[in-house]
């Protein structure tokens, strides 16, 4: 890898991908145990907590609340310590805004964590974090009984003024988003009585199974979830399993590179996030999923996955959408090299990620020669099986991890370089990608 002007050049791997690995801690769970943690009373203990980008934009964010964070780095590269919560007595006034980076689940989780307290708080992020739609969540917690201002806006920088007494709320979701249920939830904790969220389709769900074992009262079903309050959650213990969505990098990748065939061991099997490894399998792939345990209530377990020559497009209907939402980047360019159209129905939300998702893939598609379109909100691929990238081709992540890492695949698993601009944005959820991969083929 060598790097220049922002544009790093992504080489051919020198063999195939084999072997067992492991993949960094879940992005949505780290998240989650930082903040709840912060939230609680007593000192948690959490441990595997993914060391990235975003997730030290939400450990910035609850110290500067007043919660200790004790994280080290283990010599797996996750961090592991304690968190001491402000429990009743609430967060700090902070003296600065909170600057949430890049983070998107920062930023909208930490509206509803500040709704309970009388504090006036400004979020803001970086240009992208900026241009991301916030109304969504600003809307439901007005209705809680949260001040905003300006009032209305629909983007960062926005200042929330909390209050000690939230109204329970029942919520009809527009859109699947689990940082728009989260959001409410973690209000709700605090509001009295049942606060419910319920979703158009299911989204992840990770806060029903965590709040729990932080000692809240939460009943969840298919397309709703609810929290009892006020109730001051309690310090818990949180071991953080791998991350599907980046170990579906080096799925994909062993899908697409001649010869490979790996394992990815102790890895979320959460069904609300491997909905990946179902697409492929209708794709036809080489890939098996095997549950080995549970961690409180998240399933984890084995993702084994060998090239498969012959992949066939495939229809993902909207109501799946939710369950692969991050990963669409990457099952589009597998899709590009399948026999047949790959249709992915209603993604607007992909349009409204840390960049325009949806945009990108047809124009990074495009640059390969392959025919994608949008209709309506809807995505389709036309595969072709043979194809192969120009050398010197230069994909633009939009310093968006996720298009970083699918546009890296196309140098890494062809047989031309090609460049990735602003390809650092990996940091974001998986710092390691290329080391992890490049160490798969020795
Ligand atoms: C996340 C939820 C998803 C996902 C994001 C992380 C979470 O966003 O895209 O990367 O941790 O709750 P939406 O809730 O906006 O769909």
């Amino acid at each position: 890898m060598s790097t220049e002007a922002g544009k790093t050049v992504i080489r051919p791997l020198s063999a195939p991908i084999t072997g067992s690995t492991r993949v960094p801690g879940d992005k949505s769970i780290s998240h989650r145990a930082v903040l709840f943690s912060a939230m609680a009373e007593g000192t948690s203990q959490i441990s595997g907590i993914l060391d990235s980008a975003d997730v030290r934009s939400s450990i910035r964010a609850v110290e500067a609340l007043g919660a200790k964070a004790s994280l080290e780095k283990q010599p797996d590269g996750s961090l592991a310590g304690g968190i001491t919560g402000w429990g009743e007595r609430g967060p700090v006034q902070p003296d600065e805004p909170i600057d949430c980076g890049n983070s998107g689940t920062t930023a909208r989780l930490l509206m509803g964590v500040l709704a309970p307290w009388p504090v006036n708080v400004t979020i803001t992020g970086d240009d992208s974090l900026q241009k991301r739609p916030m109304r969504r969540i600003t809307a439901p917690l007005m209705k809680m009984g949260v001040r905003f201002s300006p009032e209305g806006k629909e983007n960062l920088p926005i200042t929330v003024t909390g209050t000690k007494s939230l109204k329970a709320i029942v919520y009809d979701a527009p859109m699947a988003s689990a940082q728009l249920k989260t959001s409410i939830l973690l209000a709700g904790v605090y509001a009295s009585g049942t606060t419910t969220v319920n979703e158009p389709s299911e989204s992840r769900n990770h806060t029903e199974l965590m709040l729990p074992e932080y000692g809240i009262k939460t009943t969840a079903a298919a397309r709703t979830a609810s929290v009892v309050g006020p109730s001051v959650p309690k310090a818990a213990e949180v071991i953080v399993p791998g991350d599907p969505s980046s170990a579906a990098f080096l799925v994909c990748a062993a899908l697409l590179k001649r010869g490979s065939s790996i394992q990815i061991e102790n890895v979320s099997l959460n069904t609300a996030r491997i909905g990946f490894t179902r697409t492929l399998e209708r794709m036809g792939a080489d890939i098996a999923v095997r549950h080995t345990g549970s961690e409180g209530k998240e399933p984890y377990g084995v993702i084994e996955a060998a090239y498969t020559g012959t992949l066939r497009g495939c229809e993902v209907p909207a109501e799946k959408i939710a369950s692969i939402v991050d990963e669409v980047p990457v099952l589009a360019l597998v899709a590009a090299h399948a026999r047949g159209v790959t249709v992915f129905r209603d993604v607007s939300e992909l349009r409204v990620k840390e960049t325009d998702r949806l945009a990108a893939i047809v124009e990074g598609l495009d640059l390969l020669g392959v025919d994608a379109w949008i209709d309506g909100n809807d995505l389709f691929i036309e595969g072709q099986p043979d194809l192969a990238a120009q050398p010197g081709s230069v994909f633009d992540s939009k310093c968006d991890h996720r298009l970083a890492m699918t546009w890296a695949l196309v140098g890494l698993c062809g047989s031309v370089p090609i460049e990735v601009e602003n390809f650092d944005s990996v940091k974001i959820s998986y710092p390691e990608f290329l080391d992890d991969i490049e160490r798969l083929t020795r």
